[in-house]
């Protein structure tokens, strides 16, 4: 079954089509109600086939009617309300990557909810406290689902004018297809023992060497998204004027972009860019290798001015000096082979000596940690392997302050990219009461142990 555009368009009748993404990913708006019935965004998960590879279908599975999905959008302290139906022929969820929501929005099946059924609805709906890029995805058999193309971008817009007159969702995810646009395996052991099991095309908006226009002379908002299973990417826009204006979801004070910024899965990060002359090209690069350009197209208007630093989002400051330290050890356990006969997964990352199991619906009973409500803690990651690990809390945001290996200009985030071998120190109020998964979100890394739960009460 595939499920085309006209389909998706008639379930959302009352919808506004405001614009169109870059790369042909499609935007739905609907004009913001109040009321907390109803919803702003019905959005259907489905098999659609996509063409990655010229001339060859992949079969794909999406929000919506493009891979990756819908950007959602709606502005910051509204209630987003989505009704999600699964028209996919397995059980899933959406967990909202980044939003510090209720516990029963967190997408987390057995924890926050019951898996969402073949042919069933599921209503998400609560209030986004910050504003900033995030997105979304499921939280079930991840390496397929998300490996498939079940990722979009939720963009939740500053209350009041940003100064910034044009932007850009950049949505980065390598695909684990061959030749023919064949998928190939998303994890596999040996690989998820290491790295992580990498695709092998890489694209923006779910093209490959996508072109994305500017506005030349314009200062653009470059929402850059890694919403891929496995790749850190060495950003770089060579020759670029470019400024950082937000880390994963939370302003910085700007800065320019320098040489490179690592970028794990799941991270995210805002530039300013200053778009050239017309006719002139930017590379967006990963390391040595072009993902992307970004072209100067002629237009009319005045050149435009950098603007300040976007309004801080109303995060609790942790208090560092009464703040309770906990040690949380990522490390590999990992015996490959043990567990393949049996066909589950291997375990072979452990925190703090334990390894989560995907199969194992309790394991949410044993948090690994039990905070108090309105205290503040520091969190000391040690990481004793020798892969890099993008550290993620769902419900709550953390301060990063401090790591042995780089100098770090605090900040807020949801995700932090733990260097192999490093040691660095986060800190948060545990604000949210709840059952948070904490995990690495490398996704077959995930999948074979580096995952548990932090309870907040
Ligand atoms: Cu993107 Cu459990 O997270
Ligand atoms: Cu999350
Ligand atoms: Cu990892």
């Amino acid at each position: 079954m595939s499920f085309t555009r006209r389909q998706f368009l008639s379930g959302v009748a009352g919808l506004a089509v405001v614009g169109l993404g870059a790369g042909g990913a499609s935007r739905y708006w609907l004009g913001r109600r109040h009321a907390s019935s109803g919803h702003d965004y019905q959005l259907i998960a489905a098999p659609l086939d996509v063409e990655l590879v010229a001339g060859h279908q992949t079969p794909a599975w999406a929000f919506g009617s493009s891979a990756p999905g819908t950007e959602l959008r709606v502005r910051q302290g509204e209630w987003l309300r989505v009704r999600f139906i699964n028209k996919l022929p397995v059980p899933t969820t959406i967990h909202w990557h980044g939003i510090r929501l209720p516990l029963e929005m967190d997408g987390v099946p057995y924890v926050s909810q019951l898996p969402v059924l073949p042919g069933e609805y599921f209503d998400y709906r609560f209030r986004v406290p910050d504003a900033g890029s995030y997105w979304y995805h499921p939280h079930l058999n991840s390496s397929e689902q998300l490996g498939r193309g079940l990722v979009g971008a939720l963009i939740v817009e500053e209350r009041e004018p940003t100064g910034f007159l044009h932007e850009r969702t950049l949505s980065l995810k390598s695909w684990h297809v061959d030749e023919v646009g064949a998928f190939s395996d998303f994890s596999v052991p040996r690989e998820a023992a290491r790295g992580g099991t990498a695709g092998r095309l890489s694209t923006i908006n779910g093209v490959p060497q996508a072109i994305i226009d500017l506005p030349a002379g314009q200062i653009v908002r470059v929402r850059i998204l890694n919403l891929d299973n496995t790749v850190t990417y060495r950003l770089n826009l060579p020759g670029a004027q470019a400024q950082v204006y937000a880390l994963d979801g939370n302003p910085v004070k700007p800065r320019p972009l320098g040489e490179e910024y690592w970028l794990g899965p799941g991270m995210r990060i805002c530039l300013a860019i200053k778009a050239p002359a017309a006719g002139q090209e930017i590379a967006l690069r990963n390391g040595p290798i072009r993902l992307g350009t970004l072209r100067s197209v002629a237009n009319s208007d005045a050149p435009g001015e950098w603007p300040p630093a976007l309004p801080a989002n109303p995060i609790a400051e942790p208090d560092l000096a009464n703040a309770e330290k906990l040690n949380f050890n990522f490390e590999w356990s990992g015996a490959v082979s043990v567990n393949l006969d049996n066909g589950a997964p291997p375990s072979l990352w452990q925190i703090n000596g334990k390894a989560w199991d995907i199969n194992d619906k309790t394991c949410a009973d044993r948090p690994i940690a039990r905070l108090q409500k309105g205290k503040s803690y520091i969190f000391e990651l040690k990481n004793m392997t020798q892969y890099q690990h993008p550290i993620h809390l769902h419900g709550m945001s953390f301060k990063v302050i401090a790591s042995d290996r780089k100098t770090i200009v605090p900040y807020f985030t949801d995700t932090y990219l733990l260097g192999k071998n490093e040691r660095a120190r986060v800190a948060l109020v545990a604000d949210n009461p709840g059952i948070w998964m904490f995990h690495c979100h490398v996704i077959d890394h995930m999948e074979t142990g580096l995952m548990a739960a932090i309870e907040v009460s």
